[in-house]
């Protein structure tokens, strides 16, 4: 088991999209910049999806041809954009995205609440986009919203996430994603639900995806840790929230999970003053005082 594990900044999405502020594109670049400048590699950098539905995340397009042209000096980072449809999908291929990160559901009502179709309906939808993409050569992100716990239906049978699972594992996409999409989850579940689906399909393809809202978020990607799970989305500033799932909060902190993986000897190739000018500028253009818990810790320590 390797000690490199991979942060996937999902800020510049999961923590813009429900922003009292919305960010014009050129500070989503400027974040996505200082991002990278921190030695992030894997980004979540927008969605395509509808910007009536998501007005924070209009000009997707334009955000992704923007960083194509200049391709960052730092380092070969790795953009996904989120879609909830194929809609989002064709969008995505025609601005010419390499990786797209697609919504599946653990519970019918999230689902409706998302995107106006059932879970099976988008899984039949992320089915045939994987299909797509194969030929398109672009990378497949899934991620399965609400597998702890949905804010309308309550607990998710850890049977129905073991079953989406076992159907994307089978279908070749590149990494299957939990997420904690309204931070329901602590660490027994998630030590429980990792460690037996790591024992079905090895750790390798698994990534986890906590919310703070019970302040269990870290403890939670500790649980994962041990079970093998080497990929955490987290957001600069503990910023994030769905508009779709009542009492999501913010994201578990980048600078929280970074801090913590180094200090446990684990690579991610993050500098620690990049990463705290990144969350400096996330708190200036949003005007919000983030989550997240190590960052004045960490000021002291680089001063
Ligand atoms: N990107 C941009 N526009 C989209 C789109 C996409 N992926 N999917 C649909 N649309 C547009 C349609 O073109 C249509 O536009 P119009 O009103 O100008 O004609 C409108 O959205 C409604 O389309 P429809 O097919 O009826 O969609 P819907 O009403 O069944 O679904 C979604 C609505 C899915 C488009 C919308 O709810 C959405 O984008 N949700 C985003 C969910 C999200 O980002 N959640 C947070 C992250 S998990
Ligand atoms: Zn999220």
């Amino acid at each position: 088991m390797t000690d490199r594990v991979t942060i996937n900044e999902v800020g510049p999405r999961d923590g813009l999209q429900s922003q009292s502020r919305i960010l014009p594109v050129t500070e989503r670049l400027q974040l996505i910049r200082a991002l990278e400048t921190a030695g992030i590699s894997r980004i979540e950098a927008g969605s395509f999806v509808s910007p009536k539905a998501v007005p924070a995340m209009a000009g997707a397009d334009a955000l992704l041809q923007s960083l194509s042209k200049s391709p960052s000096p730092h380092g070969p980072a790795n953009y996904s954009f989120l879609i909830p449809n194929m809609k989002g999908y064709e969008l995505a291929r025609e601005a010419g995205a390499e990786s797209v990160t697609m919504v599946v559901y653990a519970s019918d009502t999230m689902a409706r609440r998302n995107v106006r179709m059932g879970m099976a309906e988008a899984e039949r939808d992320a089915f045939k986009i994987i299909d797509l993409a194969r030929a398109d050569g672009i990378e497949v992100i899934v991620i399965v919203a609400v597998s702890f716990g949905c804010p309308f239906e309550g607990a998710v049978d850890s049977a129905v996430v073991h079953d989406v699972a076992a159907r994307f594992v089978a279908a070749g996409i590149h990494r299957l994603v939990l997420a904690d999409t309204i931070g329901a989850a602590d660490p027994a579940q998630v030590s429980a639900l990792l460690a037996s689906l790591a024992e079905d399909h090895g750790p390798g393809i698994f990534g986890c995806h906590f919310h703070d809202t019970r302040a269990m978020a870290l403890a939670n990607v500790y649980a994962a840790l041990q079970a093998g799970i080497r990929w955490f989305d987290s957001s600069i500033g503990g910023l994030g929230g769905c508009p779709f799932a009542p009492g999501a909060s913010g994201n578990v902190a980048t600078e929280d999970v970074a801090v913590m993986l180094g200090q446990m000897g684990m690579e991610t190739g993050i500098d620690d003053a990049g990463l705290l000018a990144a969350s400096d500028l996330a708190t200036r253009l949003t005007g919000t005082a983030p989550g997240g818990r190590v960052r004045e810790w960490l000021r002291g320590q680089i001063a």
